[in-house]
């Protein structure tokens, strides 16, 4: 198994979710965070007004995936989360040990 952490402009929130519906991805966790890349928030706009704070307000997918769904999980964030300007987000895929359905006691795919 993948997870698969895609930080994401929070106005593509629907557009990645669809996206990754699509595919027939169950399960998912979104999150409200502040980060900065390589220009450290500065010069990036956002909702027509430019920060010149460091932080600037972002979404976090984190999606786990069987392995053979991971590649298509990253070309359906990386298409639908793309604008072309700066500050598009990142997407970050690292192995997963273990998942557990608490519920029924599934492990591994079957719990995604
Ligand atoms: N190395 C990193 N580790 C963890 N999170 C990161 C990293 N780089 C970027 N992020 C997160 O991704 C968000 C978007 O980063 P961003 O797209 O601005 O990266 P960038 O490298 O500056 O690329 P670009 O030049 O396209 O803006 C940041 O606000 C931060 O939350
Ligand atoms: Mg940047």
């Amino acid at each position: 198994m993948k997870k698969i952490e895609a930080v994401v402009k929070p106005f593509k929130v629907e557009d990645v979710k669809e996206a990754l519906a699509e595919l027939g991805i169950e399960g998912m966790t979104l999150s409200e965070v502040k980060g900065f890349g390589r220009q450290k928030g500065h010069s990036e706009i956002y909702r027509g007004s430019e920060y010149t704070v460091d932080f600037l307000p972002k979404v976090k997918f984190e999606v786990v995936v069987a392995d053979d769904r991971a590649q298509r999980a990253v070309e359906a964030i990386l298409r639908s989360a793309k604008t072309g300007k700066i500050g598009d987000g990142k997407i970050f895929v690292c192995d997963v040990e273990q998942a557990v359905r608490i519920r029924t006691d599934e492990r591994d795919v079957d719990a995604l």
